[in-house]
């Protein structure tokens, strides 16, 4: 009995279609089918190098044992919703591939199209400009602007020495370069460089909006990124405004993710501040995303 079941464990493979379809099984309780297959083909690919056709070219491809173990890892923590980001290590944003760990946001392909925003305000510009990246988490921002364009001269701030060492290493990586700095930005401190632009996805959400966030995020992601004060939801915005009224060139711009929930409050707030031409921008799923400003 004993070594029968050393056996199994020494030689138990599984046919990739059996492999699946475990997939689907224990993951329904949360993932669409749609969803747990492209998990599953993203895993394959990650871990054994096999090209998403294989299932459909090889459905009898076997997996050894090593194999399966690796695979049933990574099931169990599917099963605990802890998001394939993490357990790859790695998310795809914009047009490149960022490491990421549980110290770091996941980036949304909401913040991809504030990249294009910035990207395309200066499509006309030759000169050098200086931008800054307020919060940078993943580095996401920074290092995808620095790469958009070789005008861009990019700086990145955040407040957690342990995000910043994955920018740090994002930015390695792919080979762009930015400045990174540790600063708080609700606390004052000397900057040294005018800018041309802050650009900056800040916490942003307040605890009421828990009920409508699944396991994946709020057990997962990291707490300090994601919420703001519930009694003062654009807190961060005011900060970074403030800090826009030192270092903020006239006429620089200002590129802010938002809380579709807080427009009319971050306008206001612009406004008192003496910006002007104020655009809004939605998202690919209609909600208002995102602000440009420019200071007068
Ligand atoms: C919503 S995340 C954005 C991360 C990344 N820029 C992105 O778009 O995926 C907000 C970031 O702000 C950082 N942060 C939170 N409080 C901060 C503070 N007081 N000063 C500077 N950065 C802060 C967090 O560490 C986190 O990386």
């Amino acid at each position: 009995m004993v070594i029968k079941r050393y056996l199994k464990t020494i030689f138990y493979t599984l046919k990739i279609t059996e492999a699946l379809a475990l997939f689907r099984e224990r993951l329904a309780f949360y993932l669409s089918k749609s969803e747990i297959d492209f998990y599953f083909k993203k895993i394959i690919s990650h871990y054994f190098d096999l090209e998403a056709t294989t299932l459909a070219l090889t459905p009898n491809h076997v997996f050894e044992s090593q194999e399966v173990k690796q695979l049933k890892e990574v099931l169990s923590d599917l099963e605990k919703q802890k998001p394939l980001q993490y357990i790859l290590g790695e998310a795809d944003f914009y047009h490149y591939t960022f490491k990421v760990s549980e110290d770091v946001l996941i980036p949304r392909p909401e913040t991809a199209e504030l990249i294009e925003w910035v990207k395309e305000s200066y499509s006309d510009t030759q000169k050098t400009l200086s931008l800054l990246d307020i919060g940078t988490g993943s580095g996401c921002i920074a290092v995808s602007l620095a790469l958009a364009n070789a005008n861009f001269k990019v700086y990145a701030l955040d407040k957690f020495q342990h995000a910043l060492n994955i920018a740090k290493e994002n930015a390695i990586n792919l080979e762009a370069k930015v400045s990174f700095f540790k600063h708080d930005i609700t606390q004052n401190f000397q900057w040294e460089t005018p800018l041309d632009s802050i650009v900056s996805n800040p916490p942003y959400l307040i605890s009421n909006e828990k009920k409508q966030m699944r396991p994946n995020v709020l057990d997962y992601e990291p707490y300090s990124a994601l919420f703001t004060p519930d009694k003062n939801p654009i807190y961060f915005y005011e900060k970074i405004v403030s800090f826009a009224q030192l270092y903020l060139k006239k006429n620089g711009y200002i590129f802010f993710e938002i809380n579709p929930t807080f427009v009319k409050s971050i306008v206001s707030l612009l406004e008192e501040n003496s910006y002007s031409n104020i655009e809004i921008r939605k998202d690919a799923y209609g909600k208002e995303r995102m602000i440009k400003a420019i200071k007068n």
